[in-house]
């Protein structure tokens, strides 16, 4: 076998009787189709030819593989044929070492299990997510890596998809040995050195399926017990349940059996609707960190440092958010007992992070002491980024960007965490609107994933791209949202609470929405949401714009009846529910005034399936969606399944609203909301951009014809 002059996607080289390929297929070496050809052909150029002892597998750049490439999956591959490169190095008549740095996930783990010896960097972190996909490994990870770890460490690792540090994995057993050095020449000279050393000491080609098990024994108890201990956390989900299905077999039956067995089962994941939602999320998250038009020169401006103004729930979240990440943070009240007051529910917070275990004291402790609070605005002055979380008021949030303004240094940014006001009108009272944008953070701050950026009309580019860039390194999902009431979160919730309302008006109960949502996946349902919330914030908005409201579209008044009877949620021990502590029940006496409500209305009550109330609830989502990406408000149909999925807890395996409404059939949806508008009236008015979609049959090409 010759050296070869470098091809994409495999390079190969040799040393001496050592052959090294070189997996090269960027960004993160996904095992896409015509790497696997590769693989396989050159495993049997290497097994033919007598002057090679040994291979070693390694990947090129920063990383080993990333898995398989995730974009194949929509297509429809000979599956088994996927395997075979697998199956190649697993059958290699030479000794095969893997070299790991940077990633070896999912499929590109699967490959190393496959060889008979893995090294690896330090930094460098291995797993098995496949089931963050829904999926599960199909390549024999399933029956590999429990071999290795044994059932139990294996359940825990591959039905969480955990990536896992290269000291740990070494601790199990995955890696055999760790080399000094930090980049691509030491691993391959670490590697190098380890196998002369394994040929020249006449080790085994240990295959992991036919040497190593740690199985032997195991407990067959384990199983179920696993099972039951997860199976709320795992309600709806396909994936994980199979995952110990297949650990099953490789602990209780043959090799051969247990292989096909993960292969019929992987093959189920894959055709799953749960498959394609996820890795529809996978790569919506990512798209949504890309602004359309923004360039990438457009750099985004350094921030070192931080102000935030107001030191309540959010105010307090936001600064913890930043502290976490080591920004320090200068917080701004009106008064020492505000400040202190903020600063105890903070301590608090981090108190019990320390108790439970997900932050150490001295953590705790540091990041508290990054933020300092102050009573002057001339104290902010120098941050590179200040944020307003003060009171939703216009006025008042004019005034506070007023004081910035004349404070702040030039070129520092000017953020509100606004959660549906103008940004415009914010931004025209300061000398410098395109310093200004929105940054609105979900509540908890320092824990909830999504941050809306809200464009303003004349945010400048580099303030948005700081916007962004700034989300990433907080470990947040950022959504780019153009200025209207409510951004696009916020605003969908507004539709399909209106309708959920309208709902009880015709027939159903606060309790039927709710579990019928929570059916769907949704972690709780709107109107126990709302009593959280409480109720009184929405009673004195709905007052405020009384006098503006469209007098033409249908109206409930039902909500407001709920709070004249002083029932503002879980904190007055009623609202939509009764409540005994925090635990809500279904109350006769809001059901009784639901029913004198219809009544009185004119509306004759008829029941209400739990399949139609999500059918018209989901409804609404995309149909407030449609408008919303007609309108600019967001640039991609997926950029709205992302708000919903970090910002809303809709279940990630259903892909958000907009992934949903294409797997019903766009047309389907559209036929519903024609339906809606001759039933209930212009809320349902038809929309240019759906009946578009619906025609060409998905978001994207419209988003592309736009
Ligand atoms: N397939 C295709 N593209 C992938 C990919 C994959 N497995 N993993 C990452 N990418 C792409 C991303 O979409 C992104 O593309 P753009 O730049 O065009 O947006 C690019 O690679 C870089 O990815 P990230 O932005 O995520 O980079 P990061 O450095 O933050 O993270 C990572 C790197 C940890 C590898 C992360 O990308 C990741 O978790 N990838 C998925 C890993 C995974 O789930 N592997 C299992 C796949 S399923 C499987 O393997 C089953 C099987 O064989 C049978």
């Amino acid at each position: 076998m010759n050296e070869t002059a470098p091809q994409v996607p495999l390079h190969f080289r040799r040393q001496g009787d050592i052959a090294v390929l070189i997996i090269d297929n960027p960004p993160v070496n996904a095992l896409s189709q015509a790497l696997r050809k590769a693989i396989s052909e050159t495993m049997a150029l290497t097994d033919a030819d007598p002057s090679i002892k040994a291979v070693i597998l390694i990947g090129s750049g920063s990383t080993f593989i990333a898995g398989a490439d995730i974009r194949e999956f929509n297509l429809k591959l000979p599956a088994p044929a996927g395997r075979a490169a697998y199956d190649s190095v697993d059958a290699s008549k030479k000794l095969t070492v893997a070299a790991i740095h940077g990633n070896a996930l999912g499929g590109g783990l699967e490959t190393a299990l496959c060889c008979h010896y893995r090294v690896a960097l330090r930094s460098a972190r291995v797993g098995l997510p496949e089931v963050l996909l829904g999926l599960l490994p199909g390549a024999g990870g399933t029956q590999r890596l429990p071999r290795i770890v044994g059932a139990a460490e294996g359940l825990e690792l591959i039905t969480s998809g955990a990536h896992i540090d290269a000291p740990k994995a070494a601790t199990l057993g995955i890696i055999d040995e760790i080399v000094p050095g930090e980049d691509f020449d030491a691993l391959l000279q670490g590697a190098l050195a380890f196998t002369r050393q394994a040929l020249a000491q006449g080790k085994p080609l240990r295959q992991v399926r036919a040497t190593l098990s740690k199985l032997a024994g195991t407990d067959p108890a384990l199983f179920q017990e696993f099972r039951n201990k997860n199976a709320r956390k795992w309600t709806g989900l396909i994936a994980p349940q199979k995952i110990v299905d297949c650990i099953e077999m490789a602990a209780t039956r043959s090799w051969d059996e247990g292989y096909a067995f993960e292969l019929a089962r992987f093959l189920e994941c894959k055709e799953s609707p749960q498959r394609a939602a996820l890795s529809h999320v996978f790569f919506a998250e990512r798209e949504a960190a890309k602004i359309p038009g923004l360039g990438r020169e457009i750099k985004p401006l350094p921030v070192a440092s931080v102000a935030i103004i107001g030191a309540g729930t959010m105010g307090g979240g936001i600064a913890m958010a930043f502290a976490n990440k080591g920004i320090p943070v200068k917080q701004l009240e009106m008064s020492a007992e505000a400040l202190q007051r903020g600063r105890g529910i903070m301590q608090k917070n981090y108190d019990t992070s320390v108790s439970r275990g997900s932050l150490s004291k001295d953590k705790a402790d540091a990041a508290l002491a990054r933020i300092t609070g102050t009573l002057d605005y001339q104290d902010l002055a120098q941050a590179d980024l200040v944020i307003e979380a003060v009171f939703e008021d216009m006025a008042v949030k004019q005034e506070v960007f007023r004081k910035l303004d004349a404070v702040m240094k030039p070129g520092a940014i000017l953020a509100t965490n606004t959660s549906y006001l103008d940004i415009d009108q914010i931004a025209a009272v300061t000398q410098r609107p395109e310093s200004v944008l929105g940054l609105h953070f979900f509540s908890p701050a320092n824990v909830m994933k999504l941050l809306e950026v809200v464009r303003g009309a004349r945010s400048a580019p580099q303030t948005l791209a700081t916007g962004m860039s700034l989300a990433k390194r907080l470990g947040k999902i950022a959504v780019l949202a153009g200025n209207c009431d409510g951004f696009i979160g916020n605003r969908i919730l507004a539709n399909y609470a209106r309708e959920a309302e309208f709902l009880l008006e015709e027939g159903a109960t606060p309790w039927q929405v709710d579990e019928a949502l929570k059916g769907f996946g949704l972690p709780m349902g709107i109107f126990l949401m709302r009593d959280m919330a409480g109720l009184d914030i929405g009673w004195r908005v709905r007052q405020r714009k009384e006098a503006t409201r469209p007098k033409h579209l249908r109206h409930t008044t039902l909500p407001d009846r709920i709070c004249e009877m002083g029932r503002f949620g879980q904190k007055t021990g009623a609202g939509y529910y009764q409540y005994q502590g925090r635990e809500a029940s279904p109350d006769p006496a809001i059901e009784q005034l639901i029913i004198e409500y219809s009544a009185k209305a004119g509306i004759t009550r008829k029941p209400v399936s739990n399949e139609e109330i999500v059918r018209r609830i989901l409804t609404a989502m995309v149909y407030e969606g449609a408008k919303i990406l007609e309108e600019g408000i967001a640039s991609r149909a997926s950029d709205i399944d992302v708000t919903y999925v970090y910002g809303y807890g809709f279940p990630r395996y259903r892909g958000g609203p907009m992934f949903w409404a294409e797997q019903q059939g766009l047309a389907q949806v559209r036929d519903w909301v024609l339906e809606y508008h001759r039933v209930h009236g212009d809320h349902w008015k038809p929309v240019r951009l759906l009946d578009e979609a619906a025609a060409a049959g998905s978001w994207k090409a419209v988003e592309r014809s736009r």
